[in-house]
């Protein structure tokens, strides 16, 4: 594991290059460079957000290459295709697969030994492929999966009861995608559970689980893709890993016979530090979340059929 203070972002588009900005806002990293096919794009990308170094954070940013993976602690991933308007994100994962397949060669012909955090979608699928090809334990190969998801539930939820969403607690587990587990008996306020919390209040936990699990669709209706939040999750992600802070976050991991799947990547809460995923955790699920579980893993099972290669 090289003990470097850069990040190294494939694909300078909405997503690599809001997580550029979002990193060097926070200040996480001392370094970070953009790789792009396009590199007069990655280059653009690279220059707008240095300017904002002189009242921000110092960070280095530039548009390289692969040669520039070596040095890096963590290596982000957002290339891959795009699903059409309102198509799922399962549409695209051949074509995600060759594109992520390549970029993970290149990185690992170029010497990278550090940490993949994995956005191209669709995300578990695209997780899994890449830690196929690296052939790096599992711990060191993380999808942003279901955070993005986890973070709208809160959101969604928060808005309803009138508090700030960091007072919410709550997992979306399984595929970051249609079959995603709003997990309701994870969630928490102060300790209480949300029946608890309600106390006899009408909650719709119907619509805010269609909400959420539409988000992705509505937002890329409305602007032509996501970034913003996405972006977010990659940042949260890598200051876990870069700063070893043993926090507990929900992304997604291969599974060895959690609930009884193995050999999936899906989210699940996990603890993150310095090496990847440390511990992946079991919450007591109800029957019917851990039903909803599986059949997220058969949607998996099936949308890895497509990605056209070995694992
Ligand atoms: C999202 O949910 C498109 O997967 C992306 O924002």
């Amino acid at each position: 594991m090289p003990n470097t203070s850069r990040i190294a972002i494939i694909g300078a588009g909405n997503v690599g290059a809001t997580a550029a900005y979002a990193l060097m806002l926070h200040g996480t990293v001392a370094e970070i460079v953009l790789i792009d096919r396009s590199a007069e794009h990655a280059a653009a990308e690279a220059t707008d957000v240095a300017d904002a170094n002189a009242i921000s954070q110092p960070v280095r940013i530039w548009a390289g290459d692969y040669s520039d993976v070596r040095d890096a602690a963590i290596l982000v991933i957002t290339a891959g295709a795009t699903p059409k308007d309102g198509e799922p994100r399962t549409s695209v994962a051949g074509r995600s697969a060759e594109i992520v397949r390549d970029c993970v060669r290149r990185a690992m012909d170029a010497g990278f030994d550090g940490v993949f955090v994995v956005a191209s979608n669709p995300a578990d699928a695209m997780t899994q492929v890449a830690q196929a090809e690296s052939g790096l334990p599992a711990a060191r190969v993380i999808g942003t999966g279901t955070l993005l998801d986890s973070n709208r539930f809160r959101k969604r939820i928060a808005d309803r009861l009138g508090i700030a969403p960091g007072a919410v607690a709550a997992q979306v587990l399984g595929e970051h995608g249609d079959s995603e587990v709003m997990a309701y008996s994870t969630v928490r306020i102060g300790g209480m559970d949300l029946d608890a919390y309600l106390d006899g209040r009408q909650f719709d936990r119907a619509e805010v689980a269609h909400e959420v699990m539409r988000a992705g669709y509505t937002i890329g209706h409305g602007k032509g893709f996501t970034s913003y939040g996405v972006a977010s999750a990659i940042a949260r992600i890598c200051e876990a890993v870069y700063r070893d802070e043993r926090v507990v976050l929900p992304v997604s991991t291969l599974l060895s016979g959690q609930y009884g799947i193995d050999g999936i990547y899906l989210s699940l809460p996990c603890l993150i530090g310095a090496e990847g995923i440390l511990r992946v955790l079991t919450p007591e699920l109800t029957r019917d979340e851990i039903s909803a579980l599986l059949a997220s893993a058969d949607v998996l099972r099936r949308t890895l059929e497509q990605t056209n290669g070995e694992l």
